[in-house]
């Protein structure tokens, strides 16, 4: 049988240099605060995303789940990376939301890298960011 070629897949710098330039698209006019995301799927495809603002507010999305619902659009199903870059101190985790939204597609394996801008980066299992969720192994099987 033909042996197949691993994928060569980004490093985590890399990454964390295609959220930063993801966070300069950014629509952020009204906290201003720009967060820019990079997403690494199983396949080795890479998504961003920013954070999108609108005037009513409450529409606004994060940079996380803009990255992945690229991804899932594209067909992706499983999250191996997600890269998180802001402009704080403290290197920004995601919101609960996103942390929700990572977890549909993540693993045991599935990471979520921090960053700043002066270069602090923080790096999590996704696991330990969010224990006790919910999911669907408690809905009644379907089929
Ligand atoms: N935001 C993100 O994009 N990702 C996060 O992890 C935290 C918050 C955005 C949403 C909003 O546009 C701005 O940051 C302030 O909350």
């Amino acid at each position: 049988m033909a042996k197949k070629t691993p994928i060569a897949l980004p490093s985590d710098e890399a990454l964390i240099k295609k959220a930063h330039l993801a966070r300069e698209s950014a629509h952020a006019p009204y906290s201003r605060f720009l967060v820019g995301s990079a997403l690494l799927a199983a396949d080795g495809r890479v998504f961003t995303g920013c954070n999108i603002e609108n005037a009513t507010y409450s529409l606004t999305m994060c940079a996380e789940r803009v990255a992945i619902f690229k991804a899932v659009s594209e067909g992706v199903r499983e999250i191996l990376k997600v890269v998180v870059v802001a402009d704080t101190d403290i290197p920004t985790p995601p919101c609960g939301c996103c942390r929700q939204m990572i977890w549909e597609f993540a693993t045991p394996r599935t990471e979520v890298i921090l960053a700043n801008l002066s270069g602090q980066v923080e790096k999590f299992k996704i696991e330990a960011l969010f224990p006790n969720s919910f999911d669907a192994t408690f809905l009644p099987e379907v089929v």
